[in-house]
């Protein structure tokens, strides 16, 4: 629900240096586009050939049972296996994997050789503790590398994690340990956040009485203030580590290429979350081929994607892509602005990073503070930058491009969903870019832009974005609910066989992409996609209220923010504190995330006159825009 209100600026040229193409991991875009086009399946089998398998692939595409796809059918593999194990048979091992920093300023290192230990050890513990392949594992963390320790530990055993971001709270985790099953959930006390402790294990303990099927929780000890261990239950990572099971050698499980590897929920039109499942085989192949061609990462680099491993984005592109291609990464714990507003470029500088991959809304965060900020730092190390999340606007590009870049390192766009599981449409770094455009499908990715019937629309016009081959890093299906997988993403294009990705775009003469955002009941906050049904039916459930409107609005700095209107049951009465009491019931039911900027009391909702109410009509009343065609409108 982004609003377009930018003019694309279709003949604003970006051309990146020659140096680009030389020595680039990526072959020339033409060239590779249309070659992969021409045959898929070789194209991917031939990635794939980039990972370590146990066994071969019989088939590298199954259409047979669409849109169920199969991809690299009879491999086995595993993802941590090609993160870890092979690496430390190398030089590798004592090349450093992960470079941390505390929010309060602690900084570690761990090489690959570390890594793997700490990674072997874990899952040994959870060997211990009764987890089997296939089992699902809850992770709900601040960003430390036990997060990363503790997905990796659950990939080698073959368990499937559910890693829910620690932004959402009771409810959103209860939902999620209740949609999953899942009987285990490894926690942390607390995370740090603005100089302030978030206390996560409060908040698993509120979300478990609520949902009793979890057996037992590990904390790590991370933030150090008190927290109540239920015994029997509740177990201290440290203490489990210290054990002699805990040895530093384990045998990745053998996994079949189509095995599960994770679960990770995101929002959806209606107000349960989608569990989108990914899997070792494509997965690994698709994300670690999209992120050394786009990000042409190399043995001296220092990667940072500044997203939080919760989401996708880290899954993909924190966690296991920069693994599996033996790079360096950076992650940091907290907020980008504490205790000043120069934390990331100070990082940048003390960390020497050299490609920084973030998302718009955090771009125009810091972009309010100006830019004496980034200037007093040496970021002369930075080569490549990246964004994500959302339409980046020029005037955000420009800045990031000029002030961060320093007018020499090219920003790749890049389009993709928690559901595809990486970059889609994006440049590679010897493409001519475009400010504000994702620009063009990555090498096997075939897309086009249609109006409802499937209709190619012309250059210049808005349609939907459908996806026409299927991918190996695609969603297998929704977690437990496979008709609501064929529903959601493959019905309305049932007949020609394409995946609707629920956002609108179009196409400049050039044949560039612009994103315009979601045409679906999903907003965009700050880049974190929430649903409005979601947002609706957690106010519902506040005893005041009786019926729930969301809406997104379009925001400067956070892309969108939530406007939500509520008509109150009989007997309350509206007032400031009760619209303060609902903003907070939201906070804990859902996370401070899905808070409204602005909740109104009202005494009646524009409706259909089948009852449906009419959302386009009160985002158009809040933006005070015209409210268009009301003519089925019963007020
Ligand atoms: C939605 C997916 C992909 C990881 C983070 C978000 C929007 C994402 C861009 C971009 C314009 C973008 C789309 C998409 N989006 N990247 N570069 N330009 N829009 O994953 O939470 O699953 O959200 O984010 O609307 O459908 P997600």
């Amino acid at each position: 629900m982004t609003d377009n209100s930018f003019n694309p600026a279709v003949d604003e040229w970006y051309y990146p240096d020659e140096k680009y193409r030389e020595n680039a991991n990526a072959p020339d875009y033409d060239k590779i586009y249309a070659q992969a086009a021409k045959d898929i399946e070789a194209f991917w089998g031939e990635r794939a050939k980039s990972l370590d398998w146990f066994a071969p692939w019989e088939r590298v595409l199954d259409r047979s049972n669409a849109p169920f796809f199969k991809w690299f059918v009879g491999g086995k593999i595993n993802i941590a296996y090609n993160a870890l194990d092979r690496h430390v048979k190398t030089w590798r091992r004592n090349k450093v994997a992960l470079i941390w920093e505390g929010e309060p300023g602690e900084k570690e290192s761990l090489t690959y050789w570390r890594l793997h230990q700490e990674v072997n050890k874990f899952a040994n513990v959870l060997r211990s503790m009764g987890v089997k392949k296939g089992d699902r594992i809850t992770i709900y963390m601040g960003r430390i590398p036990e997060i990363i320790i503790a997905m990796l530990s659950c990939a080698k055993v073959g368990a499937v994690h559910s890693v829910i971001y620690g932004g959402f709270s009771e409810q959103a985790i209860a939902d999620r340990i209740e949609d999953a099953n899942s009987r285990l959930l490894i926690t942390c006390d607390g995370a740090w956040l603005r100089g302030q402790v978030v206390p996560l294990k409060e908040t698993v303990d509120k979300a478990i009485s609520k949902s009793p099927i979890v057996e037992t929780v590990i904390v790590v000890k991370r933030t150090g203030q008190p927290v109540s261990m239920e015994q029997g239950r509740d177990y201290w990572y440290h203490d489990l580590m210290g054990l002699p099971i805990a040895s530093p050698r384990f045998e990745s499980v053998e996994m079949d290429a189509e095995d599960p590897l994770f679960i990770l929920y995101t929002s959806g039109t209606t107000g349960k979350p989608k569990g989108i499942l990914h899997t070792h085989g494509g997965y690994a192949v698709f994300t670690s081929t999209t992120l050394s061609w786009v990000f042409d990462l190399k043995d001296d680099d220092r990667w940072w994607c500044a997203a939080d491993p919760g989401w996708i984005t880290g899954h993909s592109y924190i966690v296991y892509a920069p693994l599996i291609l033996g790079a360096t990464s950076f992650m940091y714990e907290g907020a980008p602005n504490f205790p000043y507003p120069n934390r990331w470029w100070k990082m940048v500088e003390d960390h020497g990073i050299s490609v920084l991959y973030t998302a718009p809304t955090a771009i125009r965060g810091l972009m309010r503070f100006g830019e004496a900020w980034p200037n007093r730092h040496d970021l002369s190390s930075l080569r490549l930058l990246g964004s994500v999340g959302e339409p980046i606007n020029p005037e955000a590009w420009r800045w990031y491009f000029r002030v961060v870049g320093k007018e020499h390192a090219p920003i790749m766009d890049t389009w993709w969903q928690t559901e595809t599981g990486g970059f889609m449409i994006t440049p590679l770094p010897h493409v001519a870019l475009k400010p504000g455009s994702a620009t063009r499908p990555f090498p096997g990715i075939e897309i086009d832009i249609v109006d409802e019937e499937g209709n190619s629309v012309p250059p210049g016009t808005d349609g939907n974005l459908v996806i026409k081959q299927p991918w190996p890093g695609m969603l297998r299906t929704i977690y437990g609910d496979a008709d609501r997988f064929v529903r959601q993403y493959w019905s309305q294009y049932a007949k020609q066989g394409w995946y609707l990705t629920g956002d609108s775009a179009r196409r400049d003469k050039d044949g560039y992409v612009w994103i315009i955002g979601r045409n679906d009941d999903v907003i965009k906050v700050s880049g974190y996609r929430l649903g409005t049904a979601e947002v609706e039916s957690g106010l519902v459930s506040h005893p005041a209220v009786a019926e729930a409107a969301a809406v997104g609005v379009p925001d400067e700095v956070r892309g969108n923010v939530i406007y939500a209107y509520c008509i109150l049951k009989a007997g309350y009465q509206p007032s400031e504190a009760l619209v303060n009491e609902l903003k907070d019931h939201i906070r804990q039911q859902i996370g401070p995330i899905a808070v409204p900027t602005k909740l109104e009391l009202v005494t009646s909702l524009p409706k259909t006159r089948s009852g449906k109410i009419m959302r386009r009509v009160i985002r158009a009343r809040a933006m005070g825009m015209p409210e268009g065609d009301t003519t089925t409108l019963e007020e």
